[in-house]
């Protein structure tokens, strides 16, 4: 058992795991400053949005909150979970809780750090800026430290600490903390092909970044932050080295699973659909870091092997497919050495054919059963999007930006920038609630994010009214954000609508980053009205609060007869409908028996 050594010791004894020291210490200013227009270069406003996201990070941190390259910004948050790994004699202390309650998730976090890692690589200017540099370095190195411990050897890899059923009936503070905290690895015998590509994937992405003097130049004018430098060739060949085993397991693996179908316990916090696509991703990052063309060949070939072309999906935890293709032409643009060295073709109209289907059924409005946008204007996935629309919408910004300038054609290039943009303003005010939807941003940013540390509460029963006031501004955290409609209510019982999480806030840093670097004017709340923000009238309706009377937002009685009777009634018209046009395939039946038709 590990103890937690005196607060006056731990005081003395900041390991500095980070090269990088933050100078002057960046805290969030209050959401009113939110209102104050500014002309300046680099523009403070986009500085604070960069700023403020990653000061989330810091308010997510699990274990020794000292333990990092500077003393704990989060003035309201303790050390806690300080016993993770114990099950396991190992030290899984760290890391950050996922969302707004206390488990720790790999599989999430993965593309978490990969979209960080990534986005710095291209647009790391726009950290230096903003003066987040140093941020940028002790976030990553507090991620990727924490995945090394959870990667103690080639197969194994800690997917979840902590227990979903036992986390889901807590809500409180991070002292008292439920336990057993369990730790679930999946190993040779209990595989996840998905969870060990996609950490790969991530650790090859953050290889290349943290490389001295890394040459990745796809974009002109990109480039890493660079001053002061991150670059690091110990930093980097250790977390290279984390990338290949994880890949190589995964690729050598039979057969490919998923880690949620390997260990049930967890498969109720995040199951992915398929592995697919992350082992491609996983092979590419690695050719990208490595420059080896067998992984090239190993990346072409799932591409290929699993049909990987054609997608709509969005960019998220689960599914990697734009990001993919995006990845594709960087490749072809910045490293063509590793597709001739695979025997293949470059072939940069064809990545970049693949990437603009992507972006051209969006801005096209093609494929509309998949996305298409609300009436307020924000970009839907059908099927993706209800459980938290706003990382959607902004994944898909961050890639829009950055193939904007890989685009075929000029008039691309412009197209994609501006729908960008407009899904930006839109997280930012731009929308029919006048909401900002990043936290303490802006007066009429959510006040109730669905965070039990920052709540305050402790009451899982009165979770949106106890207390009144949510205690502490999650400052920088995006929340889930509206429903189709376009509406948002900020209650912090509706997870759907008002919960915080790791990957939420992954492309936030990124698209400021993109208007620092292009000196963009203010962010569109600097011109919203404050306290225009209102609670929609009526109820959610959402998977937080259904409306079939479960949830808080539950209907009245009356309603609930009402919509009864509108059931029975729709039922029996759609029963005479169907026995309408069915008449003579049932006529059929009834003289057969009732043999159902193949
Ligand atoms: C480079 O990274 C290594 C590994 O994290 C660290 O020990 C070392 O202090 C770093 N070097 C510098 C110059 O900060
Ligand atoms: C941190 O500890 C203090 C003192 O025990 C407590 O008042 C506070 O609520 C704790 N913070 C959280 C987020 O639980
Ligand atoms: C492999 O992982 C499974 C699932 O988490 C676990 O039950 C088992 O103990 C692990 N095996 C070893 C040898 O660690
Ligand atoms: C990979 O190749 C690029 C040029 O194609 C080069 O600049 C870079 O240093 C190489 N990286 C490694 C790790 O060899
Ligand atoms: C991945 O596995 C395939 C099939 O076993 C193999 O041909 C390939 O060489 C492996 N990739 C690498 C980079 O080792
Ligand atoms: C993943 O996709 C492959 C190839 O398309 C398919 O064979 C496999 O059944 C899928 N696995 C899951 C878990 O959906
Ligand atoms: C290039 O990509 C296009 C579109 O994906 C594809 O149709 C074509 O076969 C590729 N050409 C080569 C030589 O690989
Ligand atoms: C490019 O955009 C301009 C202005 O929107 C339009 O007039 C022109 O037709 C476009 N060109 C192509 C090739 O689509
Ligand atoms: C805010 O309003 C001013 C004056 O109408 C306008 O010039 C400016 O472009 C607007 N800024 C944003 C970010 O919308
Ligand atoms: C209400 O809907 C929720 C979410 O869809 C579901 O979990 C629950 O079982 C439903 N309850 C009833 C009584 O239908």
């Amino acid at each position: 058992m590990r103890l937690a050594p005196p607060v006056g010791l731990m005081a003395l004894s900041i390991p500095a795991i980070a090269q990088l020291v933050p100078s002057p210490t960046y805290n969030p200013p209050p959401a009113a400053s939110g209102t104050v227009k500014s002309s300046s270069s680099p523009n403070p406003q986009w500085s604070n949005v960069l700023g403020n996201a990653f000061w989330f990070y810091d308010a997510q941190r699990s274990g020794n909150l000292d333990a990092g390259a500077y003393p704990n910004r989060v003035t309201w948050r303790n050390n806690s979970a300080m016993q993770d790994g114990s099950d396991w004699n190992l030290d899984l202390t760290g890391g950050w809780y996922d969302a707004g309650d206390y488990i720790k998730c790999l599989f999430p976090l993965s593309n978490t750090l990969f979209a960080l890692s990534w986005g710095a690589l291209t647009h790391g200017r726009g950290w230096d800026l903003a003066q987040q540099s140093a941020y940028l370095d002790s976030t990553l190195r507090w991620g990727f430290d924490w995945m090394m411990r959870a990667h103690p050897s080639d197969d194994v890899l800690f997917v979840q600490v902590g227990d979903s059923t036992i986390d889901n009936s807590y809500w409180g503070g991070d002292q008292n903390i439920p336990t057993p905290r369990p730790s679930y690895p999946i190993n040779s015998s209990s595989p996840g092909t998905d969870a060990w590509a996609s950490t790969a994937a991530a650790f090859a992405m953050a290889s290349l970044l943290y490389t001295p003097g890394v040459s990745y130049v796809p974009i002109s004018g990109a480039s890493p932050p660079s001053s002061p430098s991150l670059g690091n060739s110990t930093y980097a060949s250790e977390l290279l080295s984390h990338a290949k085993t994880l890949y190589a397991t995964a690729n050598q693996t039979r057969p490919f699973s998923l880690f949620a179908h390997s260990i049930p316990a967890v498969a109720s916090a995040y199951t992915a659909t398929n592995y697919t696509d992350k082992l491609a991703m996983g092979a590419l990052s690695l050719a990208l870091a490595t420059n080896e063309s067998a992984y090239y060949a190993d990346a072409y070939n799932f591409y290929q092997e699993f049909a990987l072309t054609g997608s709509n999906d969005p960019w998220n935890w689960d599914s990697r497919y734009p990001a993919l293709y995006v990845l594709f032409v960087e490749a072809a643009k910045t490293r063509p050495n590793l597709a001739t060295g695979a025997g293949l073709a470059v072939n940069l109209t064809g990545w970049q054919t693949e990437a603009e289907g992507w972006f051209d059924r969006i801005v096209n409005g093609e494929d509309s059963k998949q996305h298409f946008m609300t009436p307020g204007g924000l970009l839907w996935f059908e099927g993706w999007s209800d459980e938290s629309s706003l990382i959607e919408a902004m994944s898909a910004s961050m890639l829009f930006y950055k193939y904007a300038p890989l685009a075929s054609t000029s008039n691309k290039t412009s197209q994609y920038q501006e729908f960008a943009q407009n899904q930006v303003a839109y997280m930012l005010g731009n929308n029919p609630m006048s909401a900002v939807y990043l936290v303490g941003s802006h007066p009429n940013s959510p006040q109730n994010p669905h965070s039990a540390p920052a709540s305050g509460g402790d009451n899982i029963n009165a979770i949106r009214t106890q207390p009144p006031v949510e205690a502490h501004v999650l400052y920088g955290a995006m929340v889930g954000g509206p429903l189709q409609n376009d509406k948002f209510w900020d209650w912090r019982d509706d997870w759907v609508q008002t919960e915080v999480a790791l990957d939420y806030n992954a492309v936030i840093p990124f698209l400021a980053s993109w208007q620092l670097i292009n000196d963009s004017p203010d962010p569109y709340y600097v011109n919203v009205t404050a306290n225009t923000y209102y609670v929609p009238s009526g109820d959610p309706c959402d998977a937080a609060l259904p409306c079939n009377g479960t949830g808080n937002g539950g209907l009245s009685d009356g309603a609930k007869a009402g919509i009864g009777i509108g059931v029975i009634l729709g039922v029996g018209l759609i029963i005479a409908f169907i026995w309408y046009i069915r008449r003579d395939q049932i006529a059929r039946w009834w003289r057969s028996g009732y043999v159902r038709p193949h």
